[in-house]
């Protein structure tokens, strides 16, 4: 569409002015983006870009390698279909945010200069292929399982332990592994998968607040009806996992060592039903968000989304977050210059009068 300047407008007659924006109505894409709108798309689309690139990786070895298959279906039947799911989904997000970017007359983003990194050996992956992501040297923040089963907020200052501790280790294999069913080195890809596991929860979590944070500051009708729709299908994600991760099952390698531990898990329900459910915080199966406080300390706790503050959740926490989990090892100092500069601006947004 040609762009008209401001001394064009003024010479339209106040019927083509109407008609113009009649036509912008056609089409979906009414008025122009404040600054802070585009900033906030960028920086998703560079997210949604990133989390494509891990998902892909994960979801060729899901879909392409027997034992690693194998290993993550025993947290659900479906574990490697939803793997599949997932990893379409942020595809999806990460081509409509660009296409709305583009529709509207500003420049897409691209993540190809970055895209360096090596892919995984193992039979199922597309082994030549260049990557944005890192899976080999994982350090999964499984905070969120205790987090989510808490009264406290993140936003108010609360800190929450891991439930598992997982540090440095891969979350796809690099080479072909053993069934999860040999029995003296089933553990090996199981640990893998448990450890994958965890990480899709973290990770959507992350993306979860992410969404959640932007909200507050979008502007327009269409831009927060973008971040609330997309961001609803993090959480979705992010509650499919959680759920799932509560499957992993404890591990002990081939000289009896525990390599991971038994999660809490719940006593089955009283047969025949008393009417109770004898649960403890932090069962695997407490998978909803635990009402907390929210807002302001003195007010109902609530179940909500915690954090949502641009400081625990925002876009340059959620950079920091990715670093820490060891997706971006490999990557350079230009990478992190790129990122940090659209987190801030995203970060900075405003919610603004158009
Ligand atoms: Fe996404
Ligand atoms: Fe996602």
């Amino acid at each position: 569409m040609k762009r008209l300047g401001l001394g064009g407008a003024v010479l339209l007659p106040a019927g083509g002015v109407l008609a113009a924006r009649k036509a912008a109505r056609a089409v979906g894409l009414s008025g122009g983006l404040s600054s802070g709108d585009v900033a906030i798309l960028k920086f998703l689309a560079a997210i949604e870009i990133l989390e494509s690139d891990l998902w892909q990786q994960y979801n060729e070895l899901a879909l392409g390698n027997e034992s690693y298959q194998l290993a993550l279906n025993v947290l659900d039947g479906d574990e490697a279909t939803y793997v599949n799911l997932n990893t379409r989904d942020e595809f999806s997000h990460a081509a409509f945010i660009n296409g709305y970017l583009t529709a509207k007359g500003h420049q897409p983003v691209s993540l190809e200069p970055f895209r360096n990194l090596p892919s995984s050996q193992a039979t199922g992956s597309n082994k030549s292929a260049k990557r944005l992501t890192n899976l080999m040297n994982l350090t999964v923040d499984t905070s969120f399982y205790n987090r989510y089963r808490s009264a406290l907020n993140p936003d108010f200052g609360a800190t929450f332990p891991q439930i598992v501790d997982l540090v440095n280790v891969p979350g796809i294999p690099n080479s072909d592994l053993p069934l999860p069913t040999d029995p003296t080195f089933g553990f090996m890809i199981q640990l893998i998968a448990n450890t994958a596991g965890f990480h899709f929860a973290s990770i959507e979590q992350g993306g979860a607040s992410l969404y959640q944070s932007f909200l507050p500051k979008a502007n327009s009708p269409e831009v927060i009806k973008i971040v609330g729709a997309i961001g609803g299908t993090e959480i979705q994600h992010y509650q499919t996992w959680t759920d799932k991760a509560g499957n992993a099952p404890a591990l002990t390698d081939n000289h009896g060592n525990t390599v991971f531990p038994q999660l809490p898990s719940a006593p089955a329900l009283p047969n025949p039903p008393d009417g109770t459910d004898n649960v403890a915080p932090n069962d695997t199966n407490q998978i909803f968000a635990t009402p907390c406080e929210f807002i302001a300390p003195g007010l109902p706790l609530c179940s909500v989304i915690r954090p949502i503050s641009t400081q625990q959740g925002g876009a340059v926490a959620t950079v920091a977050f990715f670093k820490n989990d060891g997706l971006f090892i490999g990557q350079g100092e230009d990478f992190f210059q790129f990122m940090g500069e659209l987190a801030e601006a995203a970060d900075a947004a405003i919610g603004e009068p158009e």
